[in-house]
């Protein structure tokens, strides 16, 4: 099967085509990274690519409790632990390069952080914190122009610094509602100035941190993932003109040289599903400006990922869900061997339950 084939993409060699999603977890109390996530990952380094769970690259990003930043030299010492027990098993690895934005409270972010945001609207409903349970979401701030320069800024260290680690590169995480998606969402970025108003100044900011992130490290060593009609975090899911800007945003991008497209599905998980020609035309403009490769991923099992890599729709094929309970998901996937289903009570709670002791196939 061509899902356990090697490949190449960008400047790296991977043992298969499979990709492990990025996934909060959750477990990196005072935001760094640690054992217990070394050995989480070095179970499922049967993977062609690890991508990681999102990583913020600034204090201000740090929206969730116990999600990992890679801003300072002790985060970068902890991922060094995880990159290298990763390679001895096999994989390579890329972090993903999460900034909250307006995802967060400010019970959860360092001392003299703040939510900050394209522009200051405040989500609904509530999310956690560690000292005060749930709590409704905090307004953020709207970015000045020097803010935005500095994010961008940020992104870039955190690129510098995950490659230091010996991690091979990083995805900056352009999906899902986070801060670059605020950008890109006409709901969420009511600005007039050069980042927001028509599609492209809202395409913008994602282009500008991907080739900042690029110069530091390479263009063949950064991906972009991106959900075209996402919903979650209030992303205004289907809105006039969103196929032209994705297709835009993908050409851009692939002209840039990036070394893959990473896009979200999460209609397997209830969301709208994109929609297919869309998603198409954004894969072909991005290969066609000169993008390497293209990541698919959502709701798949093994008879649709080869289906998908054997059209010529991937090159590689991700999965998130499978990898939390079946650390030795790869192997599982060649056996055909049943899967185990992940206990979803213990997706983003502290400690080694639900995410070290899932075992491997007798
Ligand atoms: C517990 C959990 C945490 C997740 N965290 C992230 C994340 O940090 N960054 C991201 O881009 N997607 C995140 N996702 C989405 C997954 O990467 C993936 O797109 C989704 O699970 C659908 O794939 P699947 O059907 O194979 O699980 C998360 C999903 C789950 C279940």
């Amino acid at each position: 099967m061509k899902l356990f084939s090697t490949c190449t993409i960008g400047a790296v060699k991977l043992q298969n085509r499979i990709v492990m999603a990025p996934m909060t977890r959750s477990r990196a109390t005072n935001n760094l990274p640690n054992s217990l996530m070394v050995e989480y990952y070095s179970q499922r380094s049967g993977a062609g690519l690890i991508i990681t769970e999102g990583t913020s690259p600034s204090p201000n990003g740090l929206g969730y409790a116990r999600i990992p930043g890679a801003f300072s030299a002790e985060q970068t010492a902890g991922w060094k632990q995880i990159a290298d027990a990763v390679h001895r098993g096999g994989a390579r690895i890329f972090m993903q390069l999460m900034h909250c934005g307006r995802v967060g409270n400010n019970l959860n972010l360092p001392a003299g952080a703040e939510l900050v945001a394209p522009s200051a609207i405040t989500l609904a409903n509530k999310i956690w914190t560690d000292s005060q349970g749930e709590q409704p979401y905090d307004q953020p701030r709207e970015m000045t122009p020097k803010d935005i320069e500095q994010a961008i800024a940020e992104y870039a260290l955190a690129a510098k610094n995950a490659v230091a680690a010996g991690l091979d590169g990083v995805e900056v995480h352009g999906a899902n509602g986070y801060l670059i998606n605020q950008f890109l969402d006409p709901g969420s970025n009511q600005r007039r100035d050069a980042y927001g108003g028509d599609a492209a100044r809202r395409n913008r900011f994602a282009l500008d941190v991907a080739a900042a992130v690029i110069a530091e490290i390479g263009a063949d060593r950064v991906g972009i993932r991106l959900s075209p009609y996402g919903v979650f975090n209030e992303m205004s899911g289907d809105y006039d003109g969103i196929a032209e800007q994705y297709v835009a945003l993908a050409a851009a991008a692939g002209g840039l040289g990036l070394a893959y497209l990473h896009l979200v599905d999460h209609s397997a998980m209830g969301a709208p599903k994109p929609e297919p020609a869309t998603v198409q035309a954004i894969c072909q403009a991005f290969r066609a400006a000169g993008g390497a490769a293209v990541i698919l991923s959502g709701g798949y099992d093994a008879a649709r990922a080869e289906a998908d890599l054997q059209s010529g729709a991937a090159d590689l094929i991700a999965f998130g869900r499978p990898f939390i309970a079946n650390p030795d998901l790869v192997a599982r996937l060649q056996s055909g061997k049943e899967l185990a289903v992940p206990d979803q009570a213990t997706f983003y709670s502290p400690g080694e339950a639900g995410y070290t002791d899932y075992p491997g196939m007798p």
